[in-house]
């Protein structure tokens, strides 16, 4: 609550409205990413240097980890340059926590999203995003989480948050081939009837369809899933009156979401993306400040 409340007060500075400050001059963050992304590289970024920080920006694509260089080493060697805080995404569950266990001391790293673990900046700015939308009361709230679910770091994260923050319920709706596994949902009303588990939510949080999931054979077909767990504004009509819809992006228009929704005025994706510079810049200033 208390990233939540200072992501809250430094939103214009966030955004561009006021100048930039000056909490991190003199520090150097890097952007250790070995995935890609658009939203939480491009927004760290921004926070980092509108809190006056120096920002190095590491591509695993073209940097030396294509002939080889671990991770470790990489982390390692970017530190000795005296960079004392990395936001690192990697695609192995674990893999931020295991960085984090050989870095110096006062160095900082920060999950920018690891496998399907975690993407805790991202449960951050969806609470923000809610706390605006639906009033701060966490506990009168219902939300639905829908979509790839098993394979989801949002999700987890986002559960995590609801849970902490004490949502008053939280539905969890997939295809089976698509559901994690009970401990993941613990607390949670569980179904695979998208259109009866929307019945008056306060919120729709959906999630992108992994594409690889369909090579799987999880998902029939991005046509049938469509009909089974896209949000239309139809569908929509069945949450409760002015419901919020969120997505973390990036968005599969016409999978998992219409751009008559996306873009419709229940839609708080691009306040998502917004939120997501505060909320990174209240953890920056938090852990390097
Ligand atoms: N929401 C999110 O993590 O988006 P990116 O993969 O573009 O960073």
């Amino acid at each position: 609550m208390q990233l939540l409340d200072r992501a809250g007060q430094i939103r214009d500075a966030a955004v561009g409205r006021v100048g930039k400050r000056t909490v991190l001059a003199g520090s150097a963050v890097c952007t250790l990413f070995f995935e890609p992304s658009t939203r939480t590289r491009s927004s760290f970024q921004l926070a980092a240097q509108r809190l006056g920080a120096d920002v190095l920006n590491f591509d695993a694509s073209t940097s030396s980890t294509r002939k080889g260089e671990t991770a470790r080493d990489t982390l390692k060697n970017i530190e000795a340059m005296g960079v004392r805080g990395f936001i690192v995404r990697h695609p192995d569950d674990g893999a931020v926590q295991r960085l984090a266990d050989v870095a110096g001391e006062g160095t900082a790293l920060v999950n920018a999203g690891d496998g399907r673990s975690a993407h805790p900046t991202q449960g951050l700015l969806d609470m923000l995003t809610l706390r605006q939308a639906c009033g701060g009361d966490f506990s009168r709230l219902k939300v639905l989480i829908v979509g790839d679910v098993k394979h989801s770091r949002v999700a987890r994260s986002d559960l995590h948050a609801l849970r902490t923050l004490g949502a008053g319920e939280v539905r969890v709706c997939g295809p089976a081939s698509l559901l994690p596994d009970a401990g993941t949902t613990a607390g949670c009303v569980v179904g695979t009837d998208f259109d009866a588990m929307l019945e008056g939510v306060d919120a729709v949080m959906m999630l992108r369809l992994q594409r690889e999931r369909m090579e799987e054979g999880l998902v029939p077909s991005l046509e049938d899933y469509h009909v089974h767990y896209g949000l239309t504004a139809e569908r929509l009509a069945r949450a409760a009156p002015g419901a919020a819809v969120l997505h973390p992006g990036p968005i599969n228009r016409g999978v998992e979401i219409t751009d008559e929704v996306a873009d419709g005025p229940q839609s708080w994706v691009l306040r998502q993306v917004a939120n997501g510079v505060a909320v990174r810049m209240a953890v920056l200033e938090h852990l390097l400040g």
